[in-house]
């Protein structure tokens, strides 16, 4: 985070989900203090052993509980994702709309540096990406994204949004391709390398307020198109953030 003061405590929204536990994973060896938010009581003692510091549980439909587990954090890593459900396709209220938006209003009141939030290929200007069978089968879902992406990119905050394409449990490629500007890339990509990116985004200047499109180079189903390079500070991350003042 150029210019901005060292970050001691992160918000994982959605650690408990799958891309959620990777970040922790990330996270853990760096000495940033991490809060880790689930619904569940039952998911806390995982948590903590995934490495969350601190365990919140918060409903994000509500947006005092957004305001409550913001409180005091720089960086807000956000994976939330609604569980399958009809509202994929109908849309209506999903917490990928409704609980997003309540975290980035949460985070503007709360004076957080920087705001990653795990979007989608086919989201926006990305729905090429997406093969039209998906994409209408989870257009409500996609519409929701696309709602919570605009309100991030209008919010203030400091933004990377991360839109990776099929999500995989593969262990990490550390191979990623990056796209930009929607029509790029498309394929699939482990939450590993997701959460690689995400964790690495608030501390790589080249990501700020960009929104990217990333698959790993063995999951590229098409040729790349505007690939872009991009230098993660996820060597930095893994060191200890201390090193990554600037
Ligand atoms: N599947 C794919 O191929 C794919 C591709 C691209 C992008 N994505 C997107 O990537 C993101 C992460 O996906 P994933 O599969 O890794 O996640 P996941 O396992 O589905 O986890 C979702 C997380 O969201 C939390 N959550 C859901 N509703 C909530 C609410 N109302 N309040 C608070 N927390 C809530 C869950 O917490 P609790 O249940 O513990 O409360 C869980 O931690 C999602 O946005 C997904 O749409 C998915």
């Amino acid at each position: 985070m150029a210019g901005s003061p060292t970050p001691d405590r992160v918000l994982v929204a959605g650690a408990s989900g799958a891309t959620g536990e990777e970040l922790l994973s990330v996270l853990r060896p760096t000495d940033l203090s991490v809060r880790a938010t689930t619904r569940s009581y039952a998911s806390v003692d995982a948590l903590e052993r995934h490495g969350a510091d601190e365990v919140v549980i918060a409903d994000f439909f509500e947006s005092a509980d957004a305001i409550a587990a913001v409180e005091g954090c720089d960086i807000v890593y956000c994976a939330l994702g609604s569980p399958p459900s009809l509202r994929h396709l109908t849309g209506g209220k999903l917490v990928d709309r409704t609980g997003v938006i309540n975290l980035i209003t949460a985070a503007i009141a709360a004076d957080v540096s920087y705001f990653v939030l795990q979007s989608a290929i086919g989201v926006g200007n990305s729905k090429g990406g997406l093969s039209l069978p998906a994409r209408l089968l989870i257009r409500g879902a996609l519409r929701a994204k696309r709602d919570a992406e605009t309100a991030l990119r209008h919010s203030g905050l400091g933004y990377t949004i991360v839109r990776p394409g099929k999500l995989t449990d593969r262990p990490p490629s550390g191979e990623v391709v990056v796209g930009e500007g929607g029509d790029s890339v498309s394929g699939s990509i482990p939450r590993a390398d997701v959460a690689r990116v995400m964790a690495a985004s608030p501390f790589t200047p080249d990501a700020r307020n960009r929104t990217v499109e990333v698959v790993s180079r063995n999951g590229l189903s098409s040729t790349p198109n505007n690939r872009v390079d991009i230098d993660w500070a996820d060597d930095l991350l893994a060191a200890g953030h201390e090193h990554n003042r600037v």
